[in-house]
């Protein structure tokens, strides 16, 4: 049988295409299904989307912070999820806390999702309310001047243009909220 397969090709690319299906449905199609909670929103998490269409300013900030971040290839270099191993939690966590890891209620909203693939810078998954919006806007317009090193590109047409940075940062402050993880609760807005 395997010797079959391995002969013809018809037959190996539906033995491949089969193998395939079964880690796609174990890994994507199962979940859901077999815990509810997965597609359920976190208790704390904004329906950004729907409140900016109803008129919610704040909300249609976010959104625009989402598209500029779309736009511009953030996410070529970032990822949005903590993942279960310790380094993640510590890098994304705030001083001495560690940060909780990521669960799939937190992105009920999020469509398309923004997860990455790839970690050159790190990860923004809990990036909300770390750092207050002057310094977005000098890491916007100089990311060494802040992190000597950093391989981040520069974006000045984001930190000189104010509705472009209010933007962007009200998305960045958006993100990771829906679980309120600092015992002081001491957020940058
Ligand atoms: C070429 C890769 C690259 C791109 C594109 C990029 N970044 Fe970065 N980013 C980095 C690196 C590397 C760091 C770490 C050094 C630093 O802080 O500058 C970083 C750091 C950051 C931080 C600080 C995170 C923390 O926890 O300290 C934020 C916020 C951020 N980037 C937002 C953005 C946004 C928003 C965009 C799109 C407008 C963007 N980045 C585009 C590579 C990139």
């Amino acid at each position: 049988m395997i010797k079959k397969i391995d002969k013809n090709n018809i037959l190996f690319v539906a033995a491949a295409t089969g193998f395939f299906a079964i880690g796609g449905i174990l890994t994507t199609f199962a979940p859901p299904l077999l815990d509810a909670s997965w597609a359920k929103p976190a208790p704390g998490l904004q329906n950004y989307p729907e409140l900016a269409k109803g008129g919610d300013a704040h909300a249609d900030l976010v959104m625009k912070g989402r598209a500029i971040y779309v736009r511009d290839g953030c996410w070529y270099c970032h990822t949005q999820q903590t993942r279960t191993i310790e380094a993640d939690t510590v890098r994304s966590g705030w001083r001495d806390v560690r940060s909780p890891v990521s669960t799939p209620d937190e992105f009920v909203f999020d469509k398309p999702h923004l997860f990455g693939t790839r970690r050159v810078g790190p990860d923004l998954s809990r990036a909300g309310g770390k750092y207050d919006k002057q310094w977005h806007a000098t890491h916007f317009k100089d990311p060494r001047s802040l992190v000597p090193g950093s391989a981040m590109p520069p974006f000045p047409w984001i930190a000189n243009n104010p509705a472009e940075l209010d933007a962007m940062v009200a998305y960045i402050q958006s993100l990771g909220r829906a679980k309120d993880w600092r015992p002081t609760h001491d957020y940058e807005e």
